[in-house]
């Protein structure tokens, strides 16, 4: 038997997830529990939504159990049928196999210069003594950590181009209307707003393909820091590379996955520091002596209280027994990211920022899980942890902040992530010049 599910319509129960996603889950954990089902508009089942890690972790173990609805729909006309997030089974554990020695510690240390360069360059140009949002600068940093480290595009005419449409791209999958108009456009013979979308994925297809083959016929490949250079040299078990089109298709899902969400995750964490100036001022002396311990609970504990994705589902391959429930075969089943995330059995005082509860030990693989889990987890969690001590230690130990609002920030969905309505406005009262060479972060 399936949970229970809210009274109101599919349409009204997705209003309430669009508009107002803590609220409705909160509401929904008061009435119903551990687990419950949520009916999206458009889709035939429910969503099953459980927060219990016993759970979470029977659901995340089983590696049959395939993709949620949905993603293919939205995601394949941007990220490319041959990508990562969307295929499976054994095609997908190949891929993965492939792409994760560019994620590797060893490797990601060889990112941290260009990464530093990026951040203290943009900190640079940030007005002194005026109000500016704080989360489009993070997405001017992600955008240039993908263009730069990911896709290994130097500077130039193609970097700029690239950066002008990508940022256009993205907006327009931003927010959920443009995605509806985008889906309806597209069912009446793409044209309008679809059409030119498409033309400008287009546009940056050329670009990417001819950084591809530029990057084909370097002779220094082994020697280049860029993933598209790991990926390019990198074999599946069969002996054979990559092609041009799959290279395509994972750096568009690099970009997608891995940009606006750690642009996010670090607009939430300048959030939380700024108004909760104890901790703000703890991790600012422990950055002085040199240590990361706080800084790594910091970001910890910034993504377990402001989760960026909010769901991260299976459509189940064989039944699910657990925790009192029974699913059969064919439900579609995910975490509550930030309901598991604020269990009071699992974190006491839930709601608190308190980056110390995870100074002892580190989080929990069930009820900590911000990247999801399994042979789904976030193939970049690694990168976007190391990227956010890069940008957190720079920004924090050179500019003195404060929020320009000390409102704390309102919710709204961008894309699939939850970020900070106002975009997280701050003021800089001061900036240190930089003192010396990056002090390396530990990967
Ligand atoms: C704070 C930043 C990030 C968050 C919160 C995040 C979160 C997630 C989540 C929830 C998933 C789905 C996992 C699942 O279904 O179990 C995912 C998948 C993925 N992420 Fe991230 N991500 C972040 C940054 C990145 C970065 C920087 C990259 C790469 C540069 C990246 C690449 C990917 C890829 C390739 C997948 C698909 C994995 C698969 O289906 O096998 N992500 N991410």
């Amino acid at each position: 038997m399936l949970p229970p599910e809210p009274k109101y319509s599919p349409l009204s129960q997705t209003l309430r997830w669009s508009f107002r996603p803590l609220a409705f889950m909160d509401e929904c954990r008061r009435r119903y529990g551990d687990a419950f089902g949520v009916k999206f508009m458009g889709f035939e089942r429910p969503m099953v939504m459980i927060s219990d890690p016993v759970a979470i972790k029977a659901l995340y173990t089983e590696r049959a159990h395939g993709l949620p609805p949905g993603r293919e729909i939205v995601l394949t006309p941007i990220v490319g049928p041959r990508s990562v997030l969307v295929i499976e089974g054994g095609d997908h554990l190949a891929h993965r196999k492939l792409m994760l020695p560019a994620f590797h510690g060893e490797r990601m240390r060889s990112y941290e210069p260009l990464l530093h360069e990026i951040i203290a360059a943009e900190v640079e140009s940030w007005p002194l003594g005026e109000r500016f949002a704080i989360h489009p600068r993070m997405q001017a940093v992600t955008l240039e950590a993908i263009l730069r480290v990911v896709f290994g595009v130097a500077e130039g005419p193609r970097l700029e181009r690239l950066r002008v449409l990508l940022t256009e791209v993205l907006e327009e999958t931003a927010s959920p209307l443009t995605q509806l108009i985008g889906l309806a456009s597209r069912r009446f013979g793409g044209q309008g707003p679809w059409a030119r979308f498409e033309s400008k994925l287009r546009a940056v297809d050329e670009l990417l393909y001819a950084e591809i083959a530029e990057h084909r016929k370097r002779d220094d490949l082994e020697q280049r820091g860029d993933m598209l250079s790991v990926l390019m040299q990198a074999r599946f078990e069969d002996g054979e590379p990559m092609s041009d089109e799959d290279l395509r298709d994972q750096l568009m899902t690099l970009l997608l996955a891995g940009h606006e969400t750690t642009a996010t995750a670090l607009a939430w964490t300048f959030d939380l520091l700024l108004r909760h100036q104890p901790e703000l001022a703890r991790l600012r002396e422990s950055l002085e002596a040199g240590e990361d311990d706080y800084l790594r609970a910091t970001i910890s504990e910034s993504l377990r209280l402001r989760p960026v994705v909010p769901l991260a589902g299976r459509r189940l391959n064989a039944d699910l027994e657990v925790d009192g429930l029974s699913l059969p075969a064919g439900t579609d089943v995910t975490p509550a990211i930030w309901l598991a995330h604020t269990r009071a059995d699992v974190y006491p005082e839930p709601f608190a920022f308190r980056p110390e509860r995870f100074l002892e030990e580190g989080p929990d693989t069930y009820a900590w899980i911000p990247f999801g889990g399994g042979i789904r987890r976030c193939l970049g969690a690694a990168f976007a942890e190391f990227e956010m001590r890069i940008v957190l230690r720079e920004v924090l130990t050179r500019c003195e902040l404060r929020k320009a609002d000390p409102r704390p920030e309102r919710i709204s969905r961008r894309n699939i992530t939850l970020s900070p309505k106002a975009g997280t406005p701050v003021v800089l009262t001061a900036r240190h010049p930089a003192t010396s060479e990056p002090s390396l972060v530990a990967a």
